[in-house]
């Protein structure tokens, strides 16, 4: 049986990294394989590229390096570490994918989304998530969620007219792509974030004839 894709995405300081840690245990108690990993990152050279990309000193870098700079990180993350692990079976969690690229790079940088579809449909090999949770909250949320976290990294510390943007690239992605991409409003507390992600998964489990985990939960 092949594996299973799942991704989360979503503007910076939308809480992505709390709901995934909760729900690679869900799926692993529901018997599942489950292979936890990010964009950009998921093997040593991807981890490589991310330094280069998010290092706040790195501000001459042009919107287009930054682009090929994520698909190469991609294309390694998907040759080594995500098609392999799909083939044995494991349903694979990843911390943002190629809809970040269409959304940040596309809509907030300004470069053409069909150069951006065609690279990232050459990075990942046609590879497309089977279920994408996009966690969306209001900018001013984020900002203060990333205060909290202290440490920005170059992307974060884009103005707030580039994180709107973000916000409303990936609403109108999720438009155009209800069956895949389901919204989870996340301006909320962590416990009803988390009862609608769990709804929305155990729900795409039952669509996918992977009821039987479900059954047993
Ligand atoms: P990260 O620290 O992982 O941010 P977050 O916790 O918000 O996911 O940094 C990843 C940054 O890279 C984030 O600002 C989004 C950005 N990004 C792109 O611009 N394009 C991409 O294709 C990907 C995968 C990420």
């Amino acid at each position: 049986m092949t594996g299973l894709f799942i991704t989360i995405e979503g503007p910076d300081g939308s809480g992505k990294s709390t709901q995934m840690v909760r729900l690679c245990h869900l799926l692993e108690q529901l018997g599942f394989s489950v292979v936890q990993t990010r964009e950009p990152g998921g093997t040593v050279i991807a981890d490589k590229i991310r330094g280069l990309l998010l290092d706040p000193l790195h501000c001459e870098m042009t919107s287009r390096t930054e682009a090929l700079l994520y698909m190469a990180a991609r294309a390694q993350h998907t040759a080594q570490l995500i098609r392999p692990a799909l083939a044995a079976g494991a349903v694979v969690i990843s911390d943002r994918f190629a809809d970040s690229s269409l959304v940040y790079q596309g809509v907030a940088r300004g470069l053409p989304q069909i150069d951006l579809v065609w690279l990232n449909r050459f990075a990942a090999e046609g590879l497309t998530p089977d279920l994408t949770l996009l966690l969306d909250g209001t900018v001013e949320r984020l900002a203060e969620r990333l205060a909290e976290r202290g440490h920005r990294d170059r992307l974060d510390r884009e103005g707030i007219t580039f994180h709107q943007r973000v916000r409303q690239g990936f609403l109108e992605l999720a438009a155009s792509e209800p069956g895949r991409i389901r919204v989870i409003e996340a301006d909320r507390d962590i416990e009803s974030v988390w009862k609608d992600i769990k709804a929305c998964v155990m729900d795409f489990l039952m669509k996918r004839g992977r009821s039987h985990a479900v059954a047993d939960q």
